[in-house]
């Protein structure tokens, strides 16, 4: 591979709180160890029709505190064909852009593992998704935050489940995991939460009526992660409807509002630390990877294996939500 001179960055499939500080660590970082940066508009859209800028230090100054991202986002058809990537690889050529550091989810990371083996650019990856629904990092850019969205969301909703005694179903994002349902609830004290990696919905929510919360409370909150196969929370509010009509079930839908807002400062830092660190793994050679944190500790993943998540749940924190639910 040639010498890295100039480095291209975006951000790419749902906007995350901490990209923008991502995008600052990776830019001040890159600065500082002599490269050019690029930033490209749109996700991988920039790149095939070729809407990209120069970025200096100044670029990225005043955007840590920002949710969203300044480079903006987007799910680029364009970019799954063929034909797609090979505008991207000549006008990124024509840029002299050397290398790319990818910010994403799954799709993201899935499209910059395709492109690197169609076109051998070295490329670095960093987990953003408030899913948190990536193999080989316990923790991805944008959750911490959604998850402080939730709590404070389901704080809200708790007086009014209380002053009214009604069962209120908060549905909350996740994309087919369920860390956000369960780790919300755990941190908002609700009574259950209803997840994709658990049993079937009926069963879930049998076993919550069965445990008979109105015996003993006259209220309660059950987080229910998003599902299109089951309708989510709206097609369980009609289940509860029909098998057991005798509760007063509301839905919530917390919906993008989970995705917006000022990074915590968790997710901060860890945006920080993944930015700086996609630099030195490029000045050391290294590429078709994903910068994650494990236990603490920075790690380098290959990028085929980020999109092989192995639900994480455990079956610990399922049974807290229930024992603290008493
Ligand atoms: O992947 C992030 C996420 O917010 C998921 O939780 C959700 O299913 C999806 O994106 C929604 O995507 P969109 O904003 O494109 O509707």
């Amino acid at each position: 591979m040639n010498k890295i001179e100039t480095i291209g960055i975006l951000t790419s499939g749902g906007d995350a709180p901490g990209m923008n500080a991502a995008i600052r660590a990776v830019t001040r970082a890159a600065i500082y160890n002599g490269y050019r940066v690029m930033g490209i508009k749109r996700g991988y859209l920039g790149l095939v029709v070729d809407d990209i800028e120069e970025f200096t230090s100044k670029s990225v100054s005043n955007i840590i505190q920002l949710g969203g991202t300044i480079l903006k986002t987007a799910r680029c058809r364009e970019f799954m064909s063929v034909e797609g990537r090979r505008q991207a690889y000549e006008n990124m050529s024509r840029r002299g852009i050397d290398a790319l550091v990818v910010i994403g989810g799954d799709g993201t990371l899935k499209g910059a593992s395709t492109f690197e083996r169609e076109y051998n650019i070295p490329i670095i990856g960093l987990p953003a998704t408030i899913d948190n629904d990536l193999g080989g990092t316990d923790r991805t850019i944008g959750y911490d935050t959604a998850l402080n969205t939730i709590t404070e969301a389901v704080d809200k909703i708790r007086d009014t489940a209380t002053s009214h005694e009604r069962l209120f179903l908060v549905e909350v994002m996740g994309h087919m995991a369920g860390y956000l349902a369960l780790n919300g609830a755990i941190a908002s004290g609700a009574e259950a939460a209803i997840i994709p990696e658990k049993d079937t919905e009926l069963d879930q929510l049998a076993d919550l009526i069965n445990r008979g919360f109105r015996k003993s409370k006259n209220s309660a909150i059950v987080l229910v992660a998003e599902n299109p196969e089951t309708g989510g929370a709206m097609g369980l509010a009609e289940r509860i409807k029909r098998e057991f009509p005798e509760y007063d079930a509301r839905v919530t839908i917390l919906g993008h509002l989970q995705r917006g807002g000022s990074p915590t400062a968790a997710d901060r830092i860890l945006a920080s630390r993944l930015g700086a660190e996609a630099i030195t793994a490029l000045s050391n050679g290294e590429h078709n990877i994903m910068i994650g944190i494990r236990n603490g500790e920075l790690v380098h993943i290959p990028l085929h294996d980020t999109a092989n998540h192995k639900a994480c749940i455990e079956q610990s924190d399922i049974n807290l939500v229930k024992i603290l639910s008493i």
